[in-house]
């Protein structure tokens, strides 16, 4: 339970248990991070010194809600004591029948990771944004006429495939395990990013080696590398073929098997983690209209 001081009383129903009542001051802002389970979230830890930072009076909470209970929840959306939130897995679809608008990139993207409540209530996705900043700042790389080789066909890749198309990339190979969801996946984007050549691919070694032959960019939107058992995706002697650069949007471990056979080969290689930190910095700036205080969420975000 959350209790901020005294004017306003608001009720959320969480399920038929759990009543969240919450109390802030009128000019209080509210935000918070939605998803199930939430106890791990990073996203308070650098938000809450961000809105200090800003001189807003406003707190940023995580919000565990059951799956069963989601739909009962939003029903009440407009009822929320919200600014904005952002929403993590398992909602990022979910949340969508719930918008009045949504923003070019979260409907094509088809998931919502940033919800702003004014006059309407508007969803955005801020992943894909975060993702390119990252992609900038830590590898120097820019999509412009380059090559890419994409592991992975899920709601994280879409993101992925978003930025990477809009910023001009010359060819976009997705490769998947399920071949089919590659598929689907690279002709929907076709549609939108006509201009950027997208392809699809078992994720085999044969295909990945005939595509990482000529790619500028690997990045990894699987799942794979988050568990130690899980195995390596693609070996070093690959990567050495070319020596692309290596994005994992794995953080944690802050160095997955992928990474390392990169590092082996050469390769210069990036995590996820500042793709984290500037999805967050674009989600306030939604939120507040101010520029984000990336510095101090930066610090928040990789200190202990
Ligand atoms: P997210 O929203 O994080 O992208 P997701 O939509 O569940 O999560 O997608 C997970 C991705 O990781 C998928 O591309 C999945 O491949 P499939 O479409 O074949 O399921 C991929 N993935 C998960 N476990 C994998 C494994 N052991 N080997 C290869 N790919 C795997």
């Amino acid at each position: 339970m959350v209790i901020l001081q005294n004017a306003l009383n608001l009720r959320l129903f969480l399920n038929e248990k759990t009543t969240l009542i919450i109390m802030i001051k009128k000019e209080a802002l509210l935000f918070a991070v939605i998803g199930y389970p939430i106890a791990h979230s990073l996203s308070p830890k650098m938000h809450n010194p961000a809105l200090r930072e800003l001189g807003i009076n406003g707190r940023y909470m995580p919000m565990e809600i059951k799956p069963d209970n989601f739909e009962k929840v939003f029903s009440e959306i407009d009822k929320m004591p919200l600014r904005g939130f952002n929403v993590t897995v398992p909602f990022k679809e979910r949340i969508i029948p719930f918008m009045q608008e949504l923003s070019p990139e979260a409907k094509i993207i088809g998931a919502v990771n940033t919800v702003s409540i004014s006059e309407k209530i508007k969803g955005y996705n801020t992943d894909a944004d975060g993702f390119y900043r990252s992609l900038q700042e830590d590898l120097n790389f820019s999509a412009k006429g380059k090559k890419i080789v994409l592991l992975g066909a899920g709601g994280a890749a879409r993101a992925c495939i978003y930025a990477l198309a809009e910023k001009g990339a010359a060819q976009i190979s997705i490769l998947n395990r399920t071949a089919a969801k590659a598929e689907a996946l690279a002709a929907e984007f076709s549609v939108h990013f006509s201009a950027s050549r997208i392809t699809a691919h078992a994720l085999k070694k044969d295909e990945l080696e005939t595509v990482i032959k000529d790619a500028d960019l690997v990045v990894n939107t699987t799942s794979v590398g988050l568990k130690e058992s899980d195995s390596l995706l693609v070996e070093t002697a690959l990567f050495e073929l070319n020596r692309p650069a290596v994005y994992d949007l794995i953080y944690n471990p802050a160095q997955t098997k992928l990474l390392e056979s990169a590092k082996k080969a050469g390769c210069k290689i990036a995590n996820g983690k500042n793709m984290l930190l500037f999805q967050g910095a674009k989600a306030l700036e939604i939120w507040t209209g101010k520029e984000a205080p990336v510095e101090t969420m930066r610090q928040a975000l990789f200190s202990e």
